[in-house]
């Protein structure tokens, strides 16, 4: 990894923002560009080289998505628009119609909207019901989860880990003993998926949503993983070009195998090629060493922040590159502006995580989430500001 492979950090920024969105390598944005440039013709369509070198490219993309996650199979991958329309596939076109009224689904206060709203609408809809695992100081234990399963339970639903507090769940062991008392298990992998080797064979979870953008890939392009007998089941919920086999009359209706049948329309092309060359990046690197080195980042960054005294850290120990916390008397968007003129991006607020108040009590924060490309040097200059509350509070009026 070379500093110097992406454009935004040869700007002068300190980019702490990673949770939301990561920086690009050239690698990347040069391979999306080699898309548009030469051979910009759509994917499963055509009858011409330039078609079939997309064809290629779109497929070849697909097969690198299934070695990073260690897929059994390429029609186990289907590219969608990003983690929130992967969720509510799996929602919508495929627990909502397996569950009944009586079903419940066990989810917890610290997940994202996306893996929160498509939950409740199955609520709101179909008469089951959500409930939330407790949490022993923020974090999920198969204790608890145990304690929480009931007869009725059918799916767990969780965040590898979480966008604000950033706790690691133990998801195989709950797939484990999920799976012992047939229950589905869905696991959110935003956060995660970008930072850590995901293994889905390995961890044996059901369903899988992650986000290209979140691991320097390009907006729009996402993945939604599900073990291949239950994609079948998955009701297609967009339904038009490219995913027909054939249709005649309303009553003569025939969908393509996987994945086509879940595609519809013309698919994020660039966005799938664009995934494939940030996988490449990653790959290169090592998404052990990634882990390893934000471990340090976040060690050396915890360090310094828990000695200034008026921080309210509200993850001290978590497992992850991300550090939430606020500056007492002064509200997270206002010390995020302050550190905006000096050049370093951070997010403030809910983080999209609005229940999370529930756990916490605490309704907004800052949030500082690191990957790899981040340094010490970075971290420095961010500790430089926050020490000084007078010169925070003066440069804030
Ligand atoms: N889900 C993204 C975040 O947590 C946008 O910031």
């Amino acid at each position: 990894m070379n500093i110097k492979d992406f454009p935004m950090l040869q700007k002068d920024i300190i980019y702490f923002d990673n949770g939301a969105t990561t920086l690009k390598p050239q690698q990347v944005i040069d391979k999306i560009c080699d898309y548009y440039q030469n051979y910009s013709a759509n994917a499963h369509r055509g009858d011409y080289d330039i078609s079939f070198k997309v064809d290629q490219e779109y497929e070849l993309a697909r097969e690198k998505v299934k070695k990073f996650i260690n897929a059994k199979e390429k029609e186990e991958i289907i590219f969608t628009s990003g983690t929130t329309e992967s969720l509510n596939m799996i929602a919508n076109g495929f627990f909502k119609n397996y569950l009944e009224s009586s079903d419940e689904i066990l989810i917890t206060t610290s997940e994202h909207a996306s893996n929160v709203l498509p939950w409740f609408h199955l609520q709101n809809t179909l008469g089951c019901l959500v409930k939330f695992i407790p949490l022993e100081n923020h974090y999920v234990t198969i204790e608890n989860v145990i304690k929480s399963i009931t007869p009725n339970t059918k799916v767990i639903a969780l965040a590898g880990i979480t966008n604000v507090l950033g706790d690691e769940r133990p998801i195989k062991e709950i797939t484990k003993y999920a799976h012992e008392h047939n229950i589905f298990v869905v696991m959110d992998g935003a956060q995660s998926v970008p930072h850590r080797k995901t293994d889905v064979q390995d961890l044996d979870i059901d369903f899988l949503a992650f986000s290209g953008h979140k691991m320097c890939g390009p907006t729009g392009i996402g993945v939604l993983y599900g073990k291949k007998e239950l994609l079948e089941e998955l009701e297609p919920i967009n339904l038009g070009g490219g995913m027909n086999e054939s249709f005649d009359r309303p009553d003569a209706v025939y969908f393509k195998e996987l994945p086509a049948r879940l595609e519809a329309g013309t698919p994020h092309i660039a966005g799938a090629i664009g995934l494939g060359a940030a996988i490449d990046y990653l790959e290169s690197i090592g998404m052990d060493n990634i882990r390893e080195y934000e471990n340090k980042l976040r060690k050396y960054a915890m360090e310094k922040l828990i000695t200034i005294p008026y921080l309210d850290i509200l993850n001290i120990e978590s497992d992850s590159a991300i550090i939430a916390f606020n500056v007492d008397d002064i509200f997270s968007q206002d010390v995020a502006y302050y550190l905006n003129k000096y050049n370093i991006c951070v997010r403030a607020g809910n983080h999209c995580a609005k229940i999370l108040k529930n756990e916490t009590g605490v309704k907004n924060s800052l949030r500082i989430s690191f990957y790899f490309y981040n340094t010490e040097e970075e971290i420095d200059e961010l500790i430089d500001l926050l020490k000084n509350k007078e010169k925070m509070k003066i440069e804030m009026i």
